[in-house]
């Protein structure tokens, strides 16, 4: 399992990108430098005590790695406090700490490949696509890029001003299409949201799907389904469908074989799981995958966000038995050696486990 570390990051400028979103430039002190050597595309894990609570939260770079700089991109969400922080409270000169940049959403630029990219972003889903558009226009000179940006309003549009200087900048082999859901465009095609019929209608009109060598997706999850399951339909193989969810993305062949085994091993090992005060024995069904799932089965209402293993919301500490995890992109060694486990990844080895989200 990967090491995870915090180290803590000065803000060097908060910048607001729209009413509800800013982008927050980091400084890299030298001896971090190499730790936080990224690729287009990555995420950043930040940690924060709010209100006496631990969270974690992931935020893309919207940066490309030959900018220099460390930059991401924050959407304030309705009711999220880390996103609320830090687009109302955060400021240059504070301390963040932020785990070195990880993440699969990510694709090797080649010098000399001359390659077709089409991108689909959704509302602040443009943070890993920008980095990605500018690490292809930059890296690959031969290389077009197309992206279709949907947004409810012109108001919320991220980036709008840097994307419109990069249109400016590689006239030929940039195409921006903007889609608003909540204006009325002149143009019948450009209004509404990037759903399916829509997606049918752009790639039908504007791309070239057989040529076009690689599909950036990221927005809203119905969007990104629609976008998946219409390409798919259209024949696009799936190494050609690149999508962030936000989480650690699919497991390999191998790790899902893995993952079921482990699971249908654990089949009827019973555990104790206390949560506000409350405990109940639980039987490991593998129908249910982890355990975090079989807990919500059993009618405890565990936390979680990603489920993916990022987000560290379905953490809880093992105090008996043995548990083993799929990934842990959200604790750190120190977290593991205490016992916490990511309930989303986590399957019983032994019985008799206990645990508890009461930490
Ligand atoms: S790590 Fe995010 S829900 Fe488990």
């Amino acid at each position: 399992m990967a090491s995870i570390d915090f180290h803590k990051l000065r803000v060097a400028e908060v910048k607001r990108e729209t009413p509800d979103a800013v982008s927050v430039r980091l400084e890299l002190p030298a001896h971090l430098r190499e730790t936080f050597t990224f690729k287009a595309g990555q995420h950043l894990t930040f940690k924060r005590d709010i209100g006496g609570e631990e969270l974690r939260r992931n935020y893309s770079v919207c940066v490309s790695p030959s900018e220099g700089v460390l930059k991401i991109g924050v959407k304030k969400i309705a009711g999220g406090v880390f996103s609320g922080w830090v687009n109302d409270a955060l400021k240059a000169g504070d301390e963040v700490e932020v785990m070195a940049p990880h993440g699969s959403f990510c694709w090797d630029f080649d010098p000399n490949a001359q390659r077709d990219y089409v991108a689909f972003a959704g509302g602040s889903g443009i943070t890993p696509i920008l980095s990605l558009m500018k690490a292809a226009l930059t890296h690959e000179p031969k290389s077009r890029f197309t992206l279709f940006y949907g947004n409810r309003t012109s108001q919320g549009v991220m980036f709008l001003e840097e994307l419109a200087a990069w249109k400016d900048r590689y006239l030929d082999r940039l195409q921006i299409v903007h889609f608003l859901e909540d204006e009325e465009e002149e143009i019948e095609l450009f209004n509404g949201r990037l759903d399916r019929p829509k997606v049918e209608e752009i790639l039908t009109h504007l791309v070239d799907v057989a040529s076009t060598d690689v599909f950036f997706i990221c927005g809203p999850g119905p969007m990104m389904d629609a976008i998946e399951e219409t390409l798919l339909a259209r024949g696009v193989e799936r190494p050609r469908i690149l999508i962030e969810r936000f989480t650690t993305g699919p497991l390999s062949v191998a790790q899902a074989e893995a993952a079921r085994a482990a699971e249908a091993k654990a089949a009827g090992l019973k555990m104790s799981v206390t949560l506000n005060g409350r405990r109940v024995n639980v039987t490991f069904d593998p129908a249910q995958h982890s355990i975090l799932d079989n807990v919500r089965a059993a009618g405890l209402p565990a936390p979680f966000a990603c489920k993916g293993g990022v987000c560290a919301t379905c953490r809880a500490k093992v105090t008996a038995g043995e548990v083993s995890m799929k990934v842990n992109y959200g604790l750190s060694d120190e977290e593991l050696a205490e016992g916490y486990v990511l309930t989303c990844q986590a399957t019983p080895v032994s019985d008799g486990v206990a645990l508890t989200y009461d930490v």
